[in-house]
């Protein structure tokens, strides 16, 4: 059984990282989502939650995929989550090639700790390839209309939750 982890801040979940977890969901036999628990960063919703979260927007979005997909959340190094879900991949999504340097980076680093662990790229869709989480956050802040960018309860939470500037 091939395991692969996905892990990302997910703050929140975009189309576009329900893109790649699906894709990754039909590559692999097993994904796992692992929402970084990052206390440094200001997050709109703490890990748990943002998890909860992504497990509902997969069982609706991808029924059929639900099964070999789970979401955790995870606090330290990438690689010793990996090890621990005996995973031998990290997914990640590459939208542009402003986002290759410090993914190559990131995967590089990775292997030098692990090397029994290999990064795989899934180019985003097209479509999604403009999204990120950090301009979601800001149109939210600022009241814009994010529906088109994030899953309907994704977009309830932060039309409840953010605080208009
Ligand atoms: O969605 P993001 O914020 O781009 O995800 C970044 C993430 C979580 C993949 C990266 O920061 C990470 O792996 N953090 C865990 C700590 C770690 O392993 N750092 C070394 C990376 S080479």
């Amino acid at each position: 059984m091939t395991t692969a982890v996905y892990p990302g801040s997910f703050d929140p979940v975009t189309f576009g990282h329900l893109d790649v977890i699906q894709r990754a969901a039909g590559a692999f036999d097993r994904l796992v989502v692992a929402v970084l628990v990052n206390p440094r960063k200001s997050v709109t919703a703490d890990a748990h939650d943002r998890a909860t979260e992504i497990r509902t927007v997969v069982a609706e979005s991808a029924p059929l995929l639900a099964g070999r997909i789970e979401v955790v959340t995870f606090d330290g190094l990438t690689v010793d989550l990996a090890i621990r879900l005996e995973a031998g991949f990290i997914v990640r999504g590459l939208r542009a090639v402003s986002d290759f340097e410090s993914e190559m980076q990131m995967a590089h680093t990775n292997r030098k700790l692990r090397p029994e662990v290999d990064t795989v790229f899934f180019m985003t869709a097209l479509e999604h390839a403009y999204l990120s989480s950090s301009l979601v956050r800001e149109i939210a802040t600022f009241g814009g209309d994010v529906r088109g960018m994030v899953p309907p309860a994704v977009a309830r939470r932060l039309d409840r939750d953010t605080i208009p500037r």
